[in-house]
């Protein structure tokens, strides 16, 4: 393995929660045939993944395993054509560099991820988006690797997609690279289509540790208004806050453990449940 490895090494740092105990064994794969060859000695060894960390709440106790942190896996390859132009990108490229590229250079499609922390592997996984744009717009091909160690590569239409939802996660591929494809655009529209996304998410709270919103929002619904209505703002336990800013949003307050997120996670579950009947799911991941 070229990539480090560390033992017993804290995770919370590198999670825009703050929460979480130490890996057993943490490594950061510097290819994807340092993954490759992770996944074909692992065994029985569990495999956990960290893209950028943001829409995740790891546990509090020791990490059993190899903890697989993708950061260094952050190939970045441009091929123009008239109108469009491919950019082949590694798993731990940081969605804030899709960005800034579309609007440096006037591309359109990646506005929406203005703001939005994280990499463009997690956000493949859960097809990250906003309001009707999603990754899996711009996606042409996505290149993972299987439990076996086997490198595949699939175009975008081979894989279902749905809102927060894509099948890698459920056939547990490891995503190693994608291809995207951005339209040529004026720079100055590109600018002015993200500063409309960036709009959107001044009701957020800013500055504290969180994975953004927690719950999908159910079809048609929001679930930050329904569980705002089910007065679970400024919900409580230990270090873990529900924001008076936005319902769907759990602050670490500086002290938060895991399992006080998961008890709030599941108070403000049990409220709406029991006064609305939705069941909401979970848009972060354990
Ligand atoms: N609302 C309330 N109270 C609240 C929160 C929201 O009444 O505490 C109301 C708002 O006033 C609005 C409606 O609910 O009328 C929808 O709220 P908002 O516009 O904030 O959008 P959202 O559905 O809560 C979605 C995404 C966000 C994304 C925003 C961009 C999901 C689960 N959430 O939020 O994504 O930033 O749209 O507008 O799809 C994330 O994925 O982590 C995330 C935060």
């Amino acid at each position: 393995i070229a990539g480090p490895v560390r033992e017993h090494f804290p995770l919370s740092p590198l999670t825009t929660f703050g929460v979480g105990g130490s890996a057993d064994v943490c490594i950061w794969p510097a290819s994807t045939q340092d993954l490759v060859t992770l996944v074909k000695m692992k065994e029985d060894t569990s495999l956990n993944i960290i893209g950028g960390g943001s829409n995740l709440i790891i546990s509090d106790g020791d990490i059993k395993g190899f903890v697989l942190c993708t950061k260094y896996l952050s190939s970045f390859s441009l091929f123009r054509k008239n109108n469009e132009v491919d950019i082949e990108v590694g798993t731990g490229v940081s969605l804030g560099v899709l960005v800034s590229f579309g609007l440096r250079y006037g591309f359109s499609g990646m506005e929406f991820g203005i703001g939005i922390p994280g990499t463009v592997g997690g956000a493949i996984i859960g097809n990250a988006g906003v309001q009707g744009e999603t990754v899996s717009d711009v996606i042409q091909w996505v290149e993972v690797v299987d439990e076996s160690g086997e490198v595949l590569r699939f175009k975008k239409e081979e894989l279902p997609w749905g809102y927060r939802r894509s099948v890698l996660q459920e056939r547990n591929y490891i995503v190693t690279a994608c291809g995207l494809r951005l339209q040529a655009k004026d720079p100055y529209w590109v600018k002015e289509k993200a500063d409309n996304f960036l709009q959107k998410r001044k009701s957020q709270p800013r500055g504290f540790k969180s994975a953004g919103c927690i719950f999908k929002n159910p079809d048609g619904e929001s679930a930050g208004k329904l569980l705002d209505e089910c007065g679970c703002k400024g919900l409580r336990v230990g270090g873990a806050i529900v924001s008076e800013a936005h319902a769907n949003f759990i602050l670490n307050m500086g002290d938060a453990k895991a399992a006080d997120i998961w008890a709030l996670i599941e108070e403000c579950r049990r409220r709406v449940f029991e006064k609305t009947g939705y069941v909401l799911e979970l848009e972060v991941r354990g």
